[in-house]
């Protein structure tokens, strides 16, 4: 007969024994017939005091209609006893992280409401390419992992990156399932009874979940604990409503930095002494970055990398509105660039708004009313308004006002190079647009 060793496995198996008996309506008592066991051994049982053996685990997974977690549970310490099951998945914070004060006391106070209700928490952070959205969850993340003894999942859901595929929650709920020690053959095998199984084996922990780059609510919906006691947090560009409406998720829309926190994030990368003796050159610098922090990350990487370089010399070079996607580009690495960063969202786009982003880069500030962009598209009213709306969901466009919109500056940038794209592909009858 296997065992399983006394560990946190042991605490675990218990947790969700008492959480499936419950779910069940069953007394310890009256699970105590149905698996022909005493009631003070399975109370000690999930209590963590003693260790179940496979043939209990089985015969509660069937009484208590467990979809097998409790076996799986057993069957993986006994296979292979882990040291600990504390899954600590987050990646490191981003080095020299500053500012976001506000929306991390607003992350902390979610968590905290949560905490003294008992009731699950999802927060979903979204704002435009480059705005800091995973670096704010991450910091975040990080700071309060410690209010989570279940550990930290983390995963990278690719819903915009430039050259990769969003990657399907199923494989998502595998990698999950294996990290809280599910033994591989025991993985089910379709999403539903994965999905299930995960929300079974946090149920009774604390788990914090990170979700990060989400392409959409459909996505996500089937990583979401959704027990008290865990909580989850998702990064997107898209606008999730589907998790707000269907999770209740909280949201925490992020938008560019203030112009101090761009100067201390230059400050952070070049060092303050340099960026503060030329102080408005930094601030007029910031402006140009649009205040994006990707964007003030590339300049303030290209200035550390050229000590000689001045900060008024760039900030002058970046005046021209046309030059300054070139620049906030690096060589080394073409992930890093502004054009990689708006192209996975441009790339998603259906035709016709790819169509209207294209033409909304000719106005010459980007300050619009919809009439205005009626104009620009050549479409009724009411079509242009659903346009504008699905570009200002995926964060291509800032709504302003009652059908006023914002098309930001280096977005602006990047929408006209692609129109000039475009007339040039189809004079040249080239095949398709290219990521550049
Ligand atoms: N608060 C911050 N302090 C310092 N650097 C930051 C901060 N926020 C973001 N950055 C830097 O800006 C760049 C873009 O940030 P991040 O990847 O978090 O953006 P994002 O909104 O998640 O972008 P995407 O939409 O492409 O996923 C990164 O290099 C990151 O390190
Ligand atoms: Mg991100």
């Amino acid at each position: 007969m296997q065992q399983v060793n006394m560990d946190d496995h042991t605490v675990s198996f218990g947790a969700a024994l008492r959480h499936h008996r419950r779910q069940q309506g069953l007394s310890l008592r009256q699970l105590a017939g149905l698996v022909a066991y005493s009631p003070g051994w399975l109370s000690k049982i999930e209590n963590g005091m003693s260790t179940p053996t496979m043939q209990l685990a089985r015969l509660c997974d069937r009484e208590l209609a467990a979809e097998g977690v409790l076996a799986a549970l057993a069957g993986s310490a006994a296979d292979d006893p882990p040291p600990r099951l504390r899954p600590a998945q987050l990646p490191p914070s981003t080095a020299g992280f500053v500012g976001r004060e506000r929306e991390l006391e607003d992350l902390d106070a979610l968590l905290a409401h949560s905490t003294e209700t008992g009731l699950p928490l999802t927060v979903a952070i979204d704002g435009p390419a480059g705005v800091g959205k995973s670096a704010l969850m991450i910091r975040w993340a990080g700071q309060v992992s410690g209010s989570f003894p279940g550990g930290v999942l983390y995963r990278d859901l690719r819903g915009s990156s430039p050259d990769a595929e969003p990657v399907r929650p199923t494989d998502v709920l595998a990698d999950f399932l294996i990290a809280l020690r599910v033994c591989p053959p025991a993985v089910p095998a379709d999403l539903e009874q994965r999905a299930a199984m995960f929300r079974s084996l946090l149920a009774g922990l604390r788990m914090l979940v990170v979700l990060d780059n989400a392409a959409d609510s459909r996505q996500v919906t089937p990583l979401l604990p959704g027990t008290a006691g865990c909580a989850a947090v998702v990064t997107s560009r898209r606008r999730l409503t589907g998790i707000a409406v269907r999770a209740g998720a909280s949201k925490i829309p992020l938008g560019p930095m203030s112009p101090a926190e761009s100067v201390a994030l230059l400050c952070a990368v070049v060092g303050p002494d340099r960026v503060l003796a030329e102080a408005d050159a930094a601030r007029k610098l910031a402006r140009h970055c649009a205040h994006l922090p990707l964007a003030l990350r590339i300049a303030a990487e290209r200035l550390a990398t050229r000590p000689h370089r001045s900060l008024a010399l760039l900030a002058e070079e970046l005046d021209d509105e046309k030059g300054r996607l070139d620049l906030l580009a690096d060589a080394d690495d073409p992930h890093l660039a502004l054009r990689a960063a708006f192209f996975g969202s441009y790339r998603d786009l259906d035709p016709e708004a790819a169509r209207a982003f294209r033409l909304l880069g000719l106005h010459p500030d980007g300050r619009l009313e919809a009439s205005v962009a009626a104009g620009l598209i050549g479409r009724p009213l009411g079509h242009t308004r659903r346009l504008l709306e699905s570009l200002a969901s995926v964060h291509l466009l800032e709504e302003t006002g009652p059908d006023r919109y914002r098309l930001a500056t280096l977005l602006r940038a990047y929408a006209a190079e692609r129109a000039g794209d475009e007339e040039a592909r189809v004079g040249a009858d080239d095949p398709g647009p290219t990521a550049r």
